[in-house]
């Protein structure tokens, strides 16, 4: 390893473009020392291959307080990944948490996916709808990237209409490190848990075919004797409640700044947008284009490696933490010919966005599903959309986990 120490985040110049050191570092030095915001050290990551192996290899944990890695911030940054309680922790490692995401990733198959889409579609065009009666200027983010992720969450889970605000200003306070008080973001999770506990409750009672009603339904069929074999019966009701909790913390922001980031990268160069109008059987590619393409993906994410092993030929020492950065990973020319480039009908696109391996993205499919639909419905309705503001001076968000836009202004 170069004795040069990098120091992460990277900044850039512009909000949308990826720090040039990547680059370099892909070439010259692909396994760096690296500092983190806290101080602590860890080794940075930038090769596809690299990235991927590394993810993909089971022995190596997502780091938790147990482990003795770095850690991000000093304070804990991070939003509600720091700040849940342990009654909402979901396994996260070894065989429970492999059952529960059997359990729960045998629901987001492409055909309920096919099935949530024309919800998803109603939801789409009314905050359409919505934002265009306000009038332009509009913040996308504001009217449809942050509502609608949170909504079909709430659909998911089989929460009814009405308590989707609530639903959203929790979710809010969980991500938010600096906009509310710790006795707020306290208060916060209580209200959730004693919802989602009443929720759970009414579900066990009444069966439903939303994800929670699904899960309670196999877990009793189980019990009573139609066992999968999996050895352990349904989700507990306190696994219910984080589950809820999970999907709503692993789902919302991502997403909600991934419709901000897309939008913006297609309307920064206004041929990518048209090319979409002319030909609207691009969406797909597109927006795993846009997935791969977005440079805002926060700065990676960290394994714990409790053993040496070989990365390039050098040796990383057991204890050490490391850093797989996705979007350097992404721009990477020996796996994306013309990797600089945003090409919205480049396939395959193999790209590391969601993850890889045993804890990859579980949702993303609702997550594409989400993307395409909101993509398709802006073209429709309002096919002259523009961003507001010259692409450059648009903001990026202070997180650290999931990179995004503060804002994405817009006029049609
Ligand atoms: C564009 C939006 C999204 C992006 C970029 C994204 C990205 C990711 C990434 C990179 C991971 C791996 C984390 C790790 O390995 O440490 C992950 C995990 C996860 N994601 Fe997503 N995600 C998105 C949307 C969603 C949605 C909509 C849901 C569900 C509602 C979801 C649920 C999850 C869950 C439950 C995990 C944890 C999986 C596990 O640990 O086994 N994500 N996501």
């Amino acid at each position: 390893m170069a004795d040069q120490v990098v120091r992460l985040p990277l900044s850039t110049d512009t909000p949308l473009d990826p720090p040039a050191e990547w680059a370099r570092l892909r070439d010259r030095c692909p396994v760096a020392h690296a500092e983190l915001p806290s101080g602590d050290a860890a080794v940075y990551l930038t090769r596809y291959d690299d990235v991927k192996a590394l993810l993909s290899d089971p022995r190596f944990v997502r780091p938790t307080e147990r482990d003795n890695a770095a850690r991000i911030a000093p304070d804990g940054v991070g939003g509600a990944a720091a700040t849940g309680s342990s009654a909402l922790t979901l396994p996260d490692r070894g065989e429970p948490h492999r059952r529960w995401r059997r359990r729960v990733g045998k629901y987001f198959t492409a055909k309920r996916m096919t099935a949530l889409r024309p919800g998803m579609t109603r939801l789409a065009e009314d905050l359409i709808d919505a934002m265009l009666a306000q009038g332009a200027p509009a913040d996308l983010r504001a009217s449809l990237g942050f509502p609608l992720p949170v909504y079909v969450i709430c659909d998911l889970l089989g929460v009814p209409a009405d308590d989707r605000d609530r639903f959203s200003h929790w979710s809010d306070t969980f991500l938010s490190v600096t906009r509310y008080t710790a006795d707020e973001i306290r208060t916060a999770h209580e209200e959730f848990v004693a919802y989602m506990s009443g929720h759970v409750a009414a579900k066990r009672a009444e069966p439903s075919d939303d994800l929670l009603g699904t899960l309670i339904t196999e877990g009793e069929n189980e019990s009573e004797g139609d066992d999968e074999g999996d050895g352990g019966g349904g989700l507990s009701d306190a696994e219910l409640v984080a589950t809820g909790m999970g999907l709503l913390v692993a789902g919302h922001e991502t997403t909600a700044n991934m419709i901000g980031k897309m939008v913006a990268m297609l309307l920064a160069d206004r041929r990518r947008w048209e090319r979409l109008l002319a030909d609207p059987a691009l969406v797909r590619s597109a927006v795993e284009e846009s997935l791969r393409f977005d440079a805002n993906l926060g700065f990676g994410l960290r394994r714990y490696v409790g053993e040496d092993i070989e990365i390039d030929g050098r040796t990383v020492p057991g204890g050490s933490t490391v850093v797989c950065s996705m979007p350097a990973a992404n721009r990477d020319e020996q796996a994306f010919a013309g990797a600089a480039d945003m090409d919205l009908a480049r396939t395959p696109n193999p790209h590391l966005t969601f993850g890889a391996g045993p804890h990859s993205c579980l949702g993303q499919a609702l997550a594409r599903t989400e993307l395409q639909v909101v993509l398709e419905t802006l073209l429709t309705r309002v096919p002259t959309l523009r961003l507001a503001v010259p692409a450059p001076e648009l903001r990026k968000t202070e997180g650290l986990l999931v990179g995004g836009l503060r804002e994405v202004p817009v006029g049609w």
